[in-house]
């Protein structure tokens, strides 16, 4: 089975042909396609009866994927080849003897309900951190079929944020017409999180720190986008975002991907009872940076005082239940939620595929890979 994967830069990577080096969290890797054993699968023994194998057509990464490679490869042994990716889409290969609800050929994603497992004795969240292994065996319940009209790529690019931003929207509670703030605005969360609500008739602004994403998120997202121009300064220094609040009025909701950055300050332009929620951290490996240094002082007069005198939600959400994932399958049929491709790589373009997913800054939406191509 190829699969692909990464391997500290000065071992046997240097020998592997087509495995070439990039640098991640100060770590010196080398990355590229090899072929491994397919994993033991039995589907009549008892331990295969309720499990299907998967082959992995289309692999996606994501923020959280570079933290699990760095954790992995610092103390990893010099010769181990760490595969990565929890988002997948993959054809069902064949099925446990218990199996009924899957048939070989079939189109799959993982489910990542969390915290409720899907079923009892089943791990919740992602199905594997590991999905570029190329072919996985996984219970049959962790699985879920596609719609046809979703291609390969569109699937293995939609689960995470799908789930995650449907769980934040429905605990958000904002109807039609109301203000919905959305920071860190070309990140993949937000991405699907800016156009879900518009298309819900939410009226949302997008702050991003990047100028020459501007107006390209104008167009995805349907709302208003500033460019937080001084990122040291935060939403507080904004001035185009205090022109927005004092023109506009005050925020009934917040998605925020990084609360390390913006949580401190967000309160400061939402409106009384006004619920914030966030999913995730911007330092997640060495050397990420967060620009905002917030002293005590300033937490007691902005993050407190507001928290407290407009009567603050503040949700932290991990992912998603199953009915949600459901229905952002279904929202995405309907056209309501939109999946931002940047960019499919194939065979022979592992280190492409790594470098645009981790590091450009350029890139803009979800990068795949396709197996076999
Ligand atoms: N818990 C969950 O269920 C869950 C699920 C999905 C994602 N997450 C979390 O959500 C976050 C976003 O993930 P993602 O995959 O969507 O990220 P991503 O697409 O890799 O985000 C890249 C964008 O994020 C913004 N950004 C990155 N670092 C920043 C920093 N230090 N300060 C300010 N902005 C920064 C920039 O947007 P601009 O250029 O527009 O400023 C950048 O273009 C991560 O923390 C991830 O772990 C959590």
């Amino acid at each position: 089975m190829k699969a692909i994967g990464v391997m500290k830069a000065d071992g046997l990577a240097l020998s592997l042909p087509g495995f070439r080096q990039f640098s991640l969290g100060g770590l010196a890797l080398r990355c590229g396609e090899r072929d491994i054993p397919d994993p033991a699968f039995d589907p009549e023994s008892p331990e295969g009866a309720g499990v299907a194998a998967v082959d992995v057509r289309t692999v996606s990464v994501n923020y959280r994927d570079r933290a699990i490679i760095c954790q992995g490869m610092v103390s990893a042994r010099t010769n181990a080849f760490l595969a990565f990716g929890s988002e997948f889409c993959g054809e069902v290969a064949a099925i446990g003897r218990a199996v009924t609800d899957l048939t070989v050929g079939d189109r799959v994603i993982g489910v990542f309900a969390f915290p409720e497992p899907v079923a009892e004795g089943h791990l919740p969240g992602v199905v594997s951190n590991h999905c570029s292994v190329g072919r996985l065996v996984l219970p049959a319940c962790k699985l879920m079929r596609i719609p046809s009209a979703m291609s390969d790529e569109i699937a293995a690019a939609f689960t995470l944020n799908a789930l995650t931003v449907t769980a934040m929207l429905r605990r958000l509670r904002l109807t039609a017409g109301e203000r919905l703030l959305v920071l860190g605005g070309g990140s993949n969360v937000s991405l699907f999180a800016s156009s879900a609500a518009s298309a819900r008739g939410m009226d949302v602004t997008v702050v991003t720190t990047s100028a020459r994403h501007a107006s390209a998120l104008a167009d995805r997202c349907g709302g208003r986008v500033i460019v937080l121009d001084d990122p040291s300064g935060g939403l507080e220094g904004c001035t185009e975002l205090m022109a927005d609040v004092n023109e506009r009025g005050l925020y009934a909701g917040v998605v925020d991907p990084f609360m390390d950055v913006h949580l401190m300050q967000a309160p400061l332009v939402m409106d009384q009872g006004g619920r914030y929620v966030t999913c995730g951290m911007a330092r997640q490996i060495d050397g990420d940076a967060v620009a905002l240094a917030v002293d005590s002082e300033r937490l007691a007069a902005v993050f407190y005082t507001h928290l407290m005198l407009k009567n603050l939600t503040v949700m932290g959400n991990c992912l998603g239940t199953l009915a949600d994932q459901q229905q952002a399958l279904r929202e995405w049929e309907a056209g309501r939620l939109i999946v931002h491709l940047d960019h499919v790589f194939g065979s022979g373009e592992e280190l492409e595929f790594l470098e645009r997913g981790f590091l450009d800054p350029d890139r803009l939406g979800k990068v795949v890979y396709r197996f076999g191509t």
